[in-house]
């Protein structure tokens, strides 16, 4: 079926936060620090206020008086909203100015002048808990170092045992760059506080509006039902639109302070440089083998860099997110992790960038390590990655950090990737091509990689997650009308997906109303029941599952109804799609159209039954579900410029039951996209005095059609066995596996060089450094 919503998309009719205009509405801007880490002396606002068009200046210490220049971070950190006392990264917000059009606001920002100490900045994750480096987070009581947290999973002694039993080690230091979300629609929020009845209506660019709506009560003290939180049509979040920027509570606080609807959009450069970014884990991997390739255990340690402030969107359980799932795929007798976060002078964040909850970088750290094996043993990675997957007789699997992984065939799909890529052919072409590389004929070298990933997606359970307290049950609400049209109402909120699609698919595949006659209502907390939204692939997984739930609620009703129509008992009905009919005569029957008549109608029903077929429903996922895939990679590599181009990228996925195909695609080309951007092109860089150096794509480099191939995609089916379609999410899956598949074939390309390993970006000049022998360190 073809996505619903584009017919509004594709003729240019979406409806964006910042296409949204509202009478007498105001323009907000925000001015930001030039400095890294620098103590505010003094804020002139004087020439501001006096420019013709400007309304209002705010400053931390117009917030401080509102007791809302700090703000409560999703990892229970604060954050400030304007900065009072210092600056702790380029790019903080300092004041916010509210003028009569946008143009006008951004100009008053020159006229404030602001008096800073520069201090010493904390740039590199590494010197952060150094006894001398200056400390980030001073106005944290009793605050001495930039320690932020120590987490560990899995077990370290049984973990030291296996290693020290095993025939070989290998380790390797590798880096996950700070890479950003990037999303097309920068963030932006309209705040209008009608001063007559008291209710708040934010338009925003979030993915979680029902969160926003109660962390705004909860900080501003405004009654819940007085706050509305819409978030329209959204272009793309990937994580970077989950939490409340400083942007959105001045433009908050601006509306109070104005009377007026004011609207705040950042740029692209502020988008970059000040909102969410992704990864930045500096990891120690070791892994342990026998002489022959069974994988025994694997021992990690990670620097989380956190930035200024633990603005990080993590379950509160998993301070380090689902990074448990390091183990990967694979069976194994030990595992042990362990994290730290640390402050750094720069932007907040750490989130969830098209991945549920740091399983990107678990997924690149355990299928680095394992090419890193294969290197050292000197065995084929893909027979080593076969010999290692776990069975499907294994599942449900209990992982060795505590995950129970749902359902899975693995070498199944490994198997399909392999003779999909025809590999025995791709490696012979690479043993020619090496020849010729050997005899000095050529510098065009061939790689071949290939990567194997789990994903944990679909948080979570109420019993093992929340988010600053909150649960992560969704609800939904289906109202059947009585001509049998329909009405879905979801906690979770597209930012492109094409849930109107597929959420409608799924009501129209349990009750059999065509989907176009059903209507999907999401991001308006007014209209919609509390979830805590899309983000981590958990629309499916969770909203689905809510949504086949209330669904079959409703038919549940609708038999009830049918048994009076027909006047006979309920339990001799039986279900057809669209139809209750009379088990033994299929002509008595009655449509799920007739039936929803009759339940708005003066039929007469059993003691008891209320009539209407609406229902409702939360649900509380049992477990995360667990999508995996086989990818792998084939690029041709030029030694002497190290410019990589990927030739081909077979994807095989199994995201259990595809409710629409055809989207399902999508989304894996997408993260393909992303992956070669991560390997190939992306980072978050600063120089030493923590100045931003990739404040536009000029600088931080986006994938396009140019550096994707044609994409070849493969799929096997193993259901969720507790999903209630057996459904697993897919959204992200393309983002976590590909960029180890990409790098893996990069230092295939390499190996004739003796290059073991080297640290995303693998741009033409971290190439060039390794075929050198020197490589580039970010
Ligand atoms: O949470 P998010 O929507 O980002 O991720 P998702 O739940 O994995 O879904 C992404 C899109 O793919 C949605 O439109 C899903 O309904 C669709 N999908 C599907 O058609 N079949 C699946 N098994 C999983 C997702």
């Amino acid at each position: 079926m073809h996505r619903k919503e584009d017919a509004r998309f594709i003729r240019g009719h979406g409806n964006y936060v910042d296409d949204i205009t509202l009478s007498g509405m105001l323009h907000g801007a925000v001015l930001r620090s030039p400095f890294a880490h620098a103590k505010i002396t003094s804020i002139d606002t004087t020439s501001a206020e006096a420019h013709p068009k400007v309304r209002a200046v705010i400053t931390g210490e117009t917030l401080a008086g509102l007791g809302l220049a700090w703000m409560p971070t999703l990892s229970h950190d604060v954050q400030a909203v304007l900065a009072t006392d210092k600056v702790r990264f380029q790019g903080q917000e300092v004041a916010f100015v509210i003028a009569e059009d946008r143009y006008s606001a951004r100009d008053a920002l020159e006229l404030i002048d602001v008096d800073y100490e520069p201090l010493p900045p904390v740039v590199d994750a590494r010197k952060a808990l150094d006894a001398d480096a200056p400390v980030i987070r001073d106005d944290l009581e009793g605050r001495t170092d930039n320690h932020i947290f120590d987490w560990e999973s899995g077990d370290r002694e049984r973990t030291d045992e296996v290693f020290a039993a095993a025939d070989v080690v290998a380790e390797q230091d590798m880096l996950y760059p700070r890479v950003h979300p990037a999303p097309m629609e920068t963030c932006g929020a309209i705040a209008d506080m009608d001063p007559i009845t008291g209710k708040l209506t934010v338009w925003t660019t979030t993915q979680a509006p029902h969160a926003h709506r109660t962390i705004y009560a909860l900080v501003a003290g405004l009654p819940e039902h007085k706050i509305r939180v819409v978030s329209p049509d959204i272009g793309g979040g990937f994580g970077n639109k989950v939490g409340i920027y400083p942007g959105y509570v001045c433009a908050v606080v601006g509306s109070i302070v104005t009377g007026k609807p004011v609207k705040w959009v950042e740029d692209r450069s502020e988008n970059l440089m000040s909102t969410s970014f992704a990864r930045d884990y500096h990891m120690h991997g070791e892994i342990a083998s026998t002489s022959d390739g069974k994988i025994l255990g694997i021992r990690v340690r990670v620097l989380a860099d956190h930035g200024a402030f633990n603005g990080t969107a993590q379950p509160t359980k998993f301070p380090a997110g689902f990074f448990g799932v390091f183990t990967g795929s694979y069976d194994i007798e030990a595992a042990h992790c362990s994290v730290t976060g640390v402050y750094t002078n720069k932007a907040p964040g750490g989130v969830a960038y098209a991945c549920s909850f740091r399983i990107t970088e678990a997924v690149y750290l355990v299928e680095r390590m394992v090419d890193v094996l294969a290197y050292d043993l000197g065995m084929d990675p893909a027979e080593l990655r076969m010999r290692n997957l776990l069975r499907p007789e294994q599942f449900p699997y209990h992982s060795k950090t505590g995950w129970e992984y749902d359902s899975g065939d693995y070498p199944r799909t490994l198997r399909l990737a392999l003779e999909k890529a025809g590999y025995d052919e791709l490696r012979s072409e690479q043993a020619q091509r090496r020849e010729l590389n050997a005899s000095g004929r050529s510098k065009d070298l061939m790689g071949i990689g290939v990567a194997f990933f789990t994903e944990a997606v679909g948080a979570g359970p109420r019993k093992h997650m929340d988010i600053l307290g909150l649960g992560m049950a969704d609800g939904a609400e289906l109202r059947v009308h009585p001509t049998g049209k329909a009405v879905l109402r979801l906690s979770c909120q597209s930012q492109g997906q094409g849930h109107e699609t597929t959420f409608a698919q799924i009501v129209a595949e349990e009750l059999g109303i065509s989907p176009d006659d059903i209507d999907v209502v999401h991001g308006d907390t007014d209209q919609t029941p509390f979830g805590l939204g899309t983000y981590g692939s958990r629309s499916t997984p969770v909203s689905g599952a809510a949504t086949a739930v209330v669904a079959r609620r409703v038919r549940e009703r609708a038999r009830i109804v049918a048994s009076a129509m027909l006047e006979v008992n309920p339990v001799d009905l039986e279900w057809e799609k669209g139809r209750w009919f009379v088990k033994g005569d299929p002509e008595a029957g009655k449509s799920i159209q007739d039936i929803a008549m009759a339940a708005h109608s003066s039929l007469e029903l059993p003691e008891g039954v209320e009539g209407h077929l609406d229902a409702a429903c939360v649900y509380n996922p049992p477990n995360l579900t667990y999508p995996f895939g086989a990818y792998l990679c084939v690029v041709d590599v030029d030694a002497e410029t190290g410019q990589v181009k990927v030739r081909r990228f077979v994807a095989v996925d199994d995201c259990g039951v595809r409710i629409n195909p055809m989207i399902v695609e999508g989304q894996v080309h997408g993260g393909l996209a992303d992956g070669v951007g991560m390997a190939l092109m992306q980072v978050m860089a600063f120089d030493e005095d923590g100045n931003h150096l990739g404040g536009s794509f000029m600088d931080y480099l986006l994938p396009t059609s140019m550096e994707c191939p044609s994409w070849e995609l493969g799929e096997t089916c193993t259901p969720s066995p507790h999903h209630p379609i057996g459904a697993k999410g897919i959204g992200e899956s393309a983002t976590v596996g590909s960029p180890a598949a990409v790098v893996n074939a990069v230092l295939d390309a390499l190996k004739p060089y003796g290059v073991r390993h080297a640290d995303m970006p693998l741009t033409p000049a971290a190439v060039w450094c390794a075929v050198q022998g020197s490589p580039l360190r970010t």
